[in-house]
C-alpha cells in the first residue's frame, strides 16, 4: 500500500535511512537519528504537485513500512515527471520496490499528466538500473562525473519511458505483487 508519510514512520524510516547499503548511491550519508527526524520533516509535506518539489510515499508491506516512492514534478510546459525511490535491502528480491514504483509511474502519467517520466541514478546503481529496466523505462544517456558526490565525482544514467511506451508496458505489470497496487489517498495530496 502506498500512502502519505506520517510522524510516526520516524522509528522505520530512521533505520532505513541509517543504512549506508541503502544511501550508498544516494546523496546522504547514512543519517543519524536527529538527520532522520529532520528528514523526514521535510518529506511529509503535502500539497499540489508543483515543479521542483518532491512528494513521497510510504510503502507499506504487512502493515510495515518498507520503502519510500516519490515524484516531482520537472517541468509543467513539457509535462516531464522524475521519480525516486528507496527500500529496506531486508525486503529485496521480491518485486516490492518494482512494483512501488510501477505505481508511482502509473500515477504520474494518469493523474499527474505526465508525458515523460525520467529516473536518474548513480551509473553504478546496478539494481536500480535493473528496476528501471523491469519497468520498461530506456537508457538515454550517461552523463560522466557530472556530479561530485560524497567526495568523488560520479557518472549518472538517465532513463526515460513516454506516455504511449508505458501504456504497451501497464498491461504485462498484472503481474507484479498485487497487493501494492492498491493506492490510498492518491488524489488527496497529489492535486
Ligand atoms: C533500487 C532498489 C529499490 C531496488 O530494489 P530491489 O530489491 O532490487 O527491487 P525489487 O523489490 O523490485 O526486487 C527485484 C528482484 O525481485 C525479483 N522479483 C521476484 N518477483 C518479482 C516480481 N513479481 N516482479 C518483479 N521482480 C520480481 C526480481 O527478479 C529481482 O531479483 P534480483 O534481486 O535477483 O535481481 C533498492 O536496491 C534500493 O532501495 N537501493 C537503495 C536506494 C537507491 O539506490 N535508490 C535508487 C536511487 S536512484
Amino acid at each position: 500500500m502506498i500512502r502519505p508519510l506520517v510522524g510516526e514512520d520516524l522509528e522505520r524510516h530512521a533505520l532505513i535511512m541509517a543504512n549506508p547499503e541503502v544511501v550508498r548511491y544516494l546523496y546522504e550519508d547514512p543519517l543519524s537519528a536527529a538527520e532522520a527526524e529532520v528528514h523526514l520533516i521535510r518529506r511529509l509535506e503535502v500539497g499540489p504537485a508543483e515543479p521542483g518539489q518532491w512528494r513521497n510515499f510510504a510503502v507499506d508491506f504487512n502493515d510495515q513500512l518498507i520503502g519510500e516512492v516519490g515524484f516531482v514534478l520537472n517541468s509543467t510546459l513539457h509535462r516531464e515527471a522524475e521519480v525516486g525511490y528507496f527500500f529496506d535491502p531486508a525486503f529485496r528480491g521480491n518485486g516490492l520496490a518494482s512494483s512501488a514504483v510501477a505505481v508511482m509511474v502509473d500515477w504520474c502519467f494518469t493523474e499527474l499528466k505526465a508525458h515523460r517520466v525520467v529516473g536518474r541514478l548513480d551509473a553504478r546503481n546496478e539494481r536500480s538500473s535493473a528496476l528501471l529496466a523491469r519497468l520498461g523505462f530506456t537508457l538515454e544517456g550517461r552523463f560522466r562525473e557530472n556530479e561530485f558526490v560524497k567526495g568523488e565525482w560520479t557518472d549518472e544514467l538517465v532513463y526515460a519511458v513516454l506516455e504511449h511506451e508505458w501504456e504497451v508496458v501497464r498491461p504485462s505489470l498484472a503481474n507484479l505483487p498485487s497487493t501494492v497496487f492498491h493506492v490510498k489517498h492518491p488524489e488527496e495530496p497529489l492535486r
